[in-house]
């Protein structure tokens, strides 16, 4: 037997190469060994306002980027969270699960309520990472593939489920995660500091996997760089690390040999010699996106929502058994 492997991405703002290098690049490589199941958390995007005309293009956009990135249906599972309401019921258990003070040591709420302020942010967004190990708990899941911002969620997940476990009897799986090393964390364009971001506030701190060649030379010239004009991946040059890291990840050459390769040579020369490297990766995966119709995905959508319904459903089912509901 396969183990199970269960990811997301939710529909809102612009997917980047963050989101691919951490999470998506990792998935295509995991359905091989992997039974796989792909999401679009249509749920979680709603934590924040959304223009309903723009969520729905959105979710179809993610389904495209899965199916353009060689996420092979043929192989792996893809599905709207939102066709699937066992996500939201068991949340809704699990949220008597989970404790006020875990909740509010989750760091990404902390993050995302202080743009809008705590006391206008939605409970839903607060109440995200439960929705998330929902996600995760239905299917068994064994193993989550993600960047490294979605580890505090993870370790909540395996907590919710030992909390339940022990309460009521082993029902959940205590699910490991998977983060890569390397593409774990990539940071901002214009500030190394913080990670590449989807809800940034000025788009040069991304390159969206949509962008034209002429705004992602636009974006990469103006990206941040550290003082000094060697081209060299330390901790010390953090915003040249970042861009040797995006470098060698979309080539697969080793940081040493990036360094190698523009020793004696200064930034501009690297920084043009990225362009191309990110527009050659990112042409032909638009190309392959723009050949995808809507049907098509929608029908892989609907076929994926039908083959992991039953799976939920059982696992609802035993749920609310145990926690004395009359099934
Ligand atoms: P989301 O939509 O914010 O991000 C999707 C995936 O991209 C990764 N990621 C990054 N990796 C490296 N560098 C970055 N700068 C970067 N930014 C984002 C994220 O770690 C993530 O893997 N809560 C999740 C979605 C979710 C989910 C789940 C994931 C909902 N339910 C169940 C796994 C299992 C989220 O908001 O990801």
């Amino acid at each position: 037997m396969k183990k199970r492997i269960f990811s997301g991405v939710q529909p809102s703002g612009n997917l980047h190469l963050g989101n691919y290098l951490g999470a998506i690049k990792n998935w295509v490589k995991l359905q091989n060994e992997y039974e796989s199941i792909f999401c679009v958390v249509d749920l979680h995007a709603i934590t924040v306002p959304q223009d309903p005309e723009k969520l729905r293009k959105k979710i179809i956009e993610v389904a495209k980027i899965y199916l353009a990135a060689g996420i092979d249906p043929q192989k792996s599972t893809i599905f709207i969270q939102s066709h699937v309401p066992e996500h939201a019921e068991l949340a809704w258990i699990l949220n008597t699960v989970a404790k006020m003070g875990e909740m509010e040591r989750m760091t990404q709420f902390k993050d995302k309520s202080q743009k809008e302020g705590r006391e206008s942010a939605s409970v839903g967004l607060f109440d995200y990472p439960v929705l998330m190990a929902a996600d995760i708990l239905l299917y068994d899941t064994q193993v989550v593939p993600v960047g490294q911002d979605q580890l505090q969620h993870i370790e909540l997940t395996r907590t919710l489920a030992r909390r339940f476990n022990k309460s009521f009897g082993d029902t959940f799986i205590i699910p490991e995660y998977f983060i890569k090393e390397e593409g774990k964390l990539i940071m901002g364009l214009d500030d190394p500091s913080k990670k590449m971001s989807k809800s940034a506030k000025s788009e040069y701190n991304y390159i969206a996997l949509s962008d034209d060649e002429e705004t992602i030379r636009k974006k990469i010239k103006k990206a941040m760089t550290d003082s000094g004009s060697e081209i060299v991946y330390r901790d010390d040059k953090p915003a040249l690390k970042n861009l040797i890291n995006i470098y060698s990840l979309l080539t697969d050459r080793s940081t040493g040999n990036i360094e190698k390769m523009y020793a004696g040579k200064g930034y501009a020369d690297f920084k043009s010699d990225l362009a191309d490297v990110v527009i050659a990766f990112l042409r032909p995966f638009q190309e392959k996106m723009a050949k995808i119709s809507d049907e098509e995905v929608l029908d892989i959508l609907k076929k994926g929502a039908d083959k992991v319904r039953p799976i939920a459903s059982k696992k609802l089912s035993e749920v609310k058994d145990k926690i004395g509901f009359i099934i």
